[in-house]
């Protein structure tokens, strides 16, 4: 008997999804065996699959069945795959689509913080954009504020408006708020201070402090915190010159947080440094159960030839361990058996080149057993 039990709520979803959760769930069990934890997986639906399901089962058509809400919110930790597909792309008003159920599960679970790491593996340097220079020393971490300021404020459209439309006729305007409260901002730069204090201790705050208001409040409370956290070094940055600087200097980034908005923008940004969108995971925490999912899609064009590539969705373990239970030495050895098999040469389909030996060549399944061997060489 394992000393302790944690719940996992398992959502495969569609395309990809079945295929490279299998793989996570099989790293999970080498973890637990490695680290005396037991690990309960338990599948629940999710997007189309669970579209398919309950419109076969004659109940509400939903994306997220209450089943799997009860589940994620009963779990200790939510491990998703994706979701999507063109079987489900029905633009008709009213129809049910797979994203809902991520936008629901989101906010039903009450996660305002979505944390993205942007790391160079060295053997990947020549998939990146960038020279290879800049990519010296790059590991940043992008702390984003992901349930306030624009997606969620007042949106409203003005038909009929003099002075709104071509040459001063009526015309439409449109109008959408940004509004944050101190302690939504709070929050956030809060655990970004804590995070930096256990990585390189410096924090840049990122906002539009010379024309938002929101911004100027924001500012002030991460000068605030900066007092709090005499360790850490905390600087603010204008949004556009972050733009510029994560391509220009990305290495003197250590922990990075703004709203909602400009961490949408500047998370895509920073995630295309390293050059493969098959390696890059995410977690969103807050109030209710942490999810952890890879940051790409269900890849329906390569769904069911075990040939995608399960990296991002193991990175998400990693993130688990980390921050749902501070298994951190588990979570090192994860990320260290990414690297070792990659440093090894080892490449599933979308990381391989032309370079690339044909036995060195890997499926899915193939990936996961060399990523489990080397986390049990390190363990
Ligand atoms: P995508 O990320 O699914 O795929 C983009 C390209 O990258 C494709 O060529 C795909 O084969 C490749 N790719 C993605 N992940 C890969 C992996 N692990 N291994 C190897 N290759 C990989 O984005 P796309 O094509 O725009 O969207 C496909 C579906 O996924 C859509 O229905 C979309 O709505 C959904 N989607 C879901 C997300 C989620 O569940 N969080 C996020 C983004 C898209
Ligand atoms: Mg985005």
């Amino acid at each position: 008997m394992a000393s302790k039990t944690y719940r996992i709520c398992t959502l495969p979803g569609d395309g990809i999804g079945p295929e490279i959760i299998a793989e996570a769930k099989r790293l999970l069990e080498a973890v637990g065996t490695a680290c005396d934890v037991e690990f309960a997986c338990e599948d629940q639906l999710i997007g189309g699959a669970a579209i398919d399901a309950t419109r076969e089962a004659g109940e509400d058509v939903s994306a997220l069945p209450p089943a799997t809400l009860a589940a994620a919110e009963a779990a200790d930790a939510v491990l998703l795959a994706a979701v999507g597909g063109p079987k489900w792309n029905d633009t008709r008003p009213g129809a049910v689509r797979p994203e809902q159920g991520l936008l629901a599960i989101r906010k039903n679970l009450g996660l305002y913080l979505n944390l993205r790491p942007v790391r160079v593996y060295e053997a990947l340097r020549d998939a990146s954009p960038l020279r290879e220079d800049r990519l010296d020393g790059v590991d940043l971490l992008i702390v984003r504020e992901l349930t306030g300021g624009l997606y969620f404020g007042e949106h409203r459209r003005e038909h009929g408006v003099e002075g709104a439309g071509v040459a001063g006729a009526a015309g439409d305007k449109a109008v959408d708020t940004m509004e944050y409260s101190e302690y939504e901002i709070e929050r956030v730069i809060r655990w970004a201070y804590e995070a930096a204090a256990r990585r390189d201790g410096i924090v840049t705050s990122v906002d539009k402090a010379n024309v938002l208001e929101t911004s100027r409040l924001w500012r002030e409370v991460n000068h605030r915190l900066n007092e709090e956290y005499p360790d850490v070094e905390g600087e603010d940055m204008l949004v556009d010159n972050c733009a510029m600087q994560l391509v220009a200097n990305p290495s003197q980034f250590d922990v990075l947080v703004t709203e909602n908005t400009f961490g949408d923008i500047l998370s895509d940004e920073a995630s295309m440094l390293t050059g493969s969108l098959g390696m890059l995971a995410s977690a969103s925490l807050g109030t209710g159960t942490a999810l952890y999912e890879p940051s790409h899609g269900s890849a329906p064009d390569i769904a069911g030839k075990g040939i995608a590539n399960p990296i991002a969705q193991i990175l998400s373990v990693e993130l688990m361990l980390r921050y749902s239970f501070q298994m951190d030495d588990a979570a090192d050895d994860v990320a260290g058996a990414v690297e070792d098999v990659l440093n090894a040469g080892w490449r599933t389909a979308d990381l391989a080149d032309d370079d690339t030996p044909e036995d060195k060549r890997l499926s899915t399944s193939q990936m996961g057993d060399k990523i489990i061997a080397a986390f049990q060489a390190r363990a």
